[in-house]
């Protein structure tokens, strides 16, 4: 059997080429909602051929899977700042994605194209926002302090990371609630928020 060591740095890699065109499609929102879209659409016809996506969430499930189990693993001899920072910015990552892919899933099975207005709508929604502010920024931030700590190259490295990671997972929920460029949320997506 593979050591989740070296199975989480394998599919790490591999995740990595996709969050790195995810997380660039996301900022390309700052030159408007039609960029995002134009990129997406072509990102898609790469990520969204069923072979690659299969790989893609069979990735992301043994990437949380292998992180989990280290986690526990480890716990008792994890010693210093550094260790219980990746530790902990992994394990919001994995809760993150369980939640984040599940919903994606559940929006396309409900009809909705999972574009920009569907990650969007909840911070266009009270009391929606209160939560989608904090779980997307957490997210992008911790996914650099994670990548940061994972380099093993010191506190320098992880600081700067994890200050590129304030600053783009800010630049993304700021475009996401329309404070950057004009957002109008077509009525389907809010109504997903919709009580009764
Ligand atoms: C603010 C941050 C983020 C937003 C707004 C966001 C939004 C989205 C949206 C709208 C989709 C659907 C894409 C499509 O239909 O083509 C998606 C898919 C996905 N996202 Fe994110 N995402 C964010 C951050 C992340 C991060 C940090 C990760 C990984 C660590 C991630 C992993 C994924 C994965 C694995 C999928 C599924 C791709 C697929 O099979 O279609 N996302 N995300």
């Amino acid at each position: 059997m593979i050591a989740p060591r070296r199975l989480h740095r394998a599919g790490g890699a591999l995740l990595a080429v996709f969050v790195a065109v995810h997380v660039a499609n996301h900022l390309a929102a700052l030159a408007g909602v039609e960029s995002h879209v134009r990129v997406m659409d072509a990102a898609r016809r790469v990520y969204r051929q069923p072979v690659v996506e299969a790989v893609l969430l069979l990735c992301v499930v043994l990437q949380a899977a292998s992180g989990l189990r280290m986690l526990w693993a480890g716990r008792q001899r994890r010693r210093g700042v550094l260790p219980w920072l990746q530790a902990a910015s992994g394990a919001y990552v994995a809760l993150f994605l369980a939640i984040h892919v599940v919903a994606v899933l559940a929006g396309r099975a409900g009809g909705l194209d999972t574009n920009f207005y569907f990650a969007a709508a909840g911070l266009h929604v009270w009391p929606s926002v209160l939560f989608f502010v904090p779980y997307y920024f957490l997210a992008v931030a911790a996914l650099f302090v994670h990548l940061g700590c994972a380099l093993r190259r010191g506190r320098a490295v992880v600081a700067g990371f994890s200050a590129v990671g304030v600053v783009v997972a800010g630049l993304i929920v700021a475009t996401l609630m329309g404070n950057v460029v004009p957002v109008e949320i077509p009525a389907k997506y809010l109504q997903t928020f919709a009580r009764g």
